[in-house]
């Protein structure tokens, strides 16, 4: 069992629909169960042509829900207990006809009563031809649900089952396990106001790469997916802390109740940094672009030229100037590093040359993939020496270095609380 923080103890209501795409939700159960949720499912009719309720059966461990009768001999209330009884209710593969008839709030089925009748939020993940997705009625839908309130992932764009390439796949299983820890991670915060043991605290995040321009249409980049910087705001956030997340671009949602500042240049970052302070911690995880051109072109830089020499410069170190001693210096300051050897003894040299109190190591080496991936391996460096922590999901090492910072908030509190009482005896 993986044991995520995020997924454990949470109850998901999957309901799965009609189409070819619908086998992959067998492997969205399996890694949901194995996070530590649980999932009870319902199938549409037209689901049942792709897959038994015997293999979700088996795979979910719970009864699975076929049609809206199968319910009253429990209860009368069945299909709203079955609705309200969930954390989040996911709908997946969420095919043409269920998604017209969401946004229609039709009740014909156990599935269309379960979503009328939830007052819990809801996740779709779209699969379709891709004809149908781009027709103006899907579309005029599924704007309809967003207005709703309704989150979506995905369709991907892509080789369809019918043989035409376009939008229209449903996402992979790991995205749509990601859109859902992200749906349930917003369910800690508390909405307009910051409560939990990082409230009264101002934290400072950077994420994602940037993007350093070489001409008007051109630049320098990185792959940097903006996955674990944007899950440790949110982490963050949801502790209570007020907080500032400074990102390059990337193609993330905003984590829910964070203040979120766009940028594209690491001298941007630094600038809107430098303007988020004072902040009692901040996090540097972004992959800021070690250089950039000398001089930016003003118009672009025409093919015909002939080869190009690009000239680089050094850009300015965000992590190392923020740890930099002085009045605005945060009381704590966090940056990442990876490294491919020799990863605790890497860190610590790095949190030394940097200034950082403490550094979260990645091994790059081991954990492939790490970069736009969905896993981290990673060592926590701090004065009191390295800590591994297992191989854990981008939104599982947020939450788990939000708990230590907070336990180590919570020490500084009591070690100025002990100097104080011990002053007055
Ligand atoms: O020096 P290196 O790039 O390995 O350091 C990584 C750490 O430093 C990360 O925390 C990254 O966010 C931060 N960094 C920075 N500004 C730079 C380069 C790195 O904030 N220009």
């Amino acid at each position: 069992m993986g044991g995520s923080t995020v997924l454990s103890g949470k109850r998901i209501l999957l309901i799965i629909g009609g189409g070819i795409a619908a086998y992959k939700c067998l492997e969205v159960i399996r890694r949901l169960r194995d996070g530590g949720a649980t999932v009870r499912c319902i199938l549409t009719e037209a689901a049942q042509q792709f897959v038994t309720p015997l293999s979700v059966s088996a795979l979910s461990g719970e009864r699975v829900y076929t049609d809206l009768f199968s319910l009253t001999d429990e209860s009368e209330m069945g299909h709203i207990r079955l609705s309200r009884e969930a954390d989040l209710v996911v709908v997946a593969p969420a095919t043409a006809d269920l998604i017209a008839r969401m946004a229609a709030g039709l009740g014909g089925d156990l599935a269309g009563t379960a979503l009328l009748a939830t007052n819990k939020p809801v996740l779709i993940a779209p699969a379709m031809n891709v004809r149908m997705w781009e027709h103006p009625a899907t579309q005029r839908n599924v704007a309809q649900l967003r207005k709703d309130g309704v989150a979506t992932v995905g369709p991907e764009v892509g080789e369809l089952a019918d043989g035409e390439y376009g939008a229209g796949r449903l996402a992979e299983p790991a995205t749509i396990v990601d859109a859902i820890e992200t749906a349930l991670g917003q369910l800690r915060v508390v909405p307009g106001g910051l409560d939990g043991p990082l409230a009264g605290k101002h934290a400072l995040v950077t994420s994602g790469p940037t993007h350093e321009a070489i001409d008007p249409v051109r630049y320098l980049a990185n792959r940097s997916s903006g996955k674990q910087g944007h899950a440790i705001a949110a982490a963050l956030a949801a502790a209570g802390a007020d907080t500032v997340l400074v990102t390059g671009p990337t193609h993330r949602a905003d984590p829910p109740g964070v203040r979120v500042v766009a940028i594209e240049s690491a001298r941007a970052m630094l600038d809107a940094c430098a303007a988020a302070l004072p902040v009692d911690l901040a996090v540097c995880a972004a992959a800021v672009a070690d250089w950039r051109v000398t001089e930016v072109a003003d118009d672009k830089i025409k093919k015909s030229g002939g080869p190009q020499t690009l000239k680089l410069v050094e850009n300015p170190d965000i992590l190392a100037k923020l740890a930099a001693p002085g009045p605005n210096r945060p009381a704590l300051v966090i940056g990442f590093a990876a490294e491919t050897e020799d990863v605790a003894a890497n860190a610590a040299a790095k949190r030394g040359r940097k200034g950082c109190d403490w550094i979260v190591a990645n091994d790059v080496s081991q954990a492939a993939g790490t970069f736009g991936g969905e896993h981290n391996t990673v060592t926590l460096v701090t004065a009191d020496g390295a800590e591994d922590w297992p191989r854990l999901s981008k939104a599982d090492v947020a939450a788990r270095l939000a708990d230590h910072i907070v336990a180590h908030f919570a020490k500084a509190r009591a070690k100025t609380r002990g100097k104080a009482s011990g002053g007055a005896s």
